[in-house]
């Protein structure tokens, strides 16, 4: 199959097949592939929780409408956004240049600089705003990586974020739960996979200039 192939086969998965779980390979491959989604200078600044607990899930469960995706896929994904984007945070992330680009330290100042001038220059609530869309682009790498490896995946974000973020104590870790998704396998029942896709015509979609 081609990957715009694949990307037919997936649909957002109503019922999973509790029963199937991702194997360890699997799972790693589908974070492997999510560590390397792109963001904005490459900040990164979201955490991916990944939940398996089935105590916590229930909970969880509870506050996404019920939503059986929540217990029954193989794993929960939590995109997670980090709320203390400051000069701190950049300064670490510098540190990680220097060391991966085995460069000395002060060759970075300038990139340094101009990092913290973008972050100081946002509000807190457009730090977190802008930290939500760097997470959506993972939750896009997620679902394609998915597709691609023959994994069932629902993207989520109907549940109250205020309460997933008191569940899995992320207040205190400095983080608030941008999306989610669950992954798995498709249970046989499912119906919604059966579906026709309904996607915009491509001359409506596409302006060519
Ligand atoms: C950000 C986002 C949030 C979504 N939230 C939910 C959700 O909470 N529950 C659900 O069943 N589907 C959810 N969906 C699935 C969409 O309804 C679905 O992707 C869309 O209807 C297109 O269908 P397809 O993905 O099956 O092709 C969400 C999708 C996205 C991208």
């Amino acid at each position: 199959m081609s990957l715009v192939e694949k990307l037919n086969w997936r649909y957002a998965t109503k019922k999973f097949d509790h029963s199937k779980k991702l194997s360890a390979e699997q799972l790693n491959d589908l974070l492997a592939a999510v560590r390397l989604s792109p963001s904005s200078i490459g900040l990164q600044s979201y955490k991916v929780i990944v939940v398996e607990d089935p105590t916590v899930r229930e909970q969880l469960r509870v506050a996404a409408h019920g939503q059986s995706q929540i217990t029954d896929s193989s794993q929960l994904i939590i995109f997670a956004s980090e709320t203390n984007l400051d000069e701190a945070y950049v300064k670490n992330f510098i540190d990680l240049v220097a060391e991966k680009r085995q460069t000395a330290r002060e060759n970075l100042a300038g990139y340094e600089q101009m990092l913290t001038g973008k972050v100081n220059h946002l509000s807190e609530d457009q730090r977190l705003v802008w930290s939500n869309k760097q997470a959506y682009i993972a939750l896009g790498v997620l679902l394609t990586a998915a597709a691609e490896m023959g994994i069932d995946a629902c993207p989520m974000e109907g549940f109250n974020a205020t309460h997933f973020d008191e569940i899995l104590g992320l207040k205190e870790k400095g983080l608030a739960t941008a999306v989610i998704a669950a992954v798995g396998f498709r249970a046989e029942g499912d119906n919604y996979g059966k579906l026709v896709k309904v996607r915009k015509p491509e001359e409506e979609l596409f302006i060519h200039i």
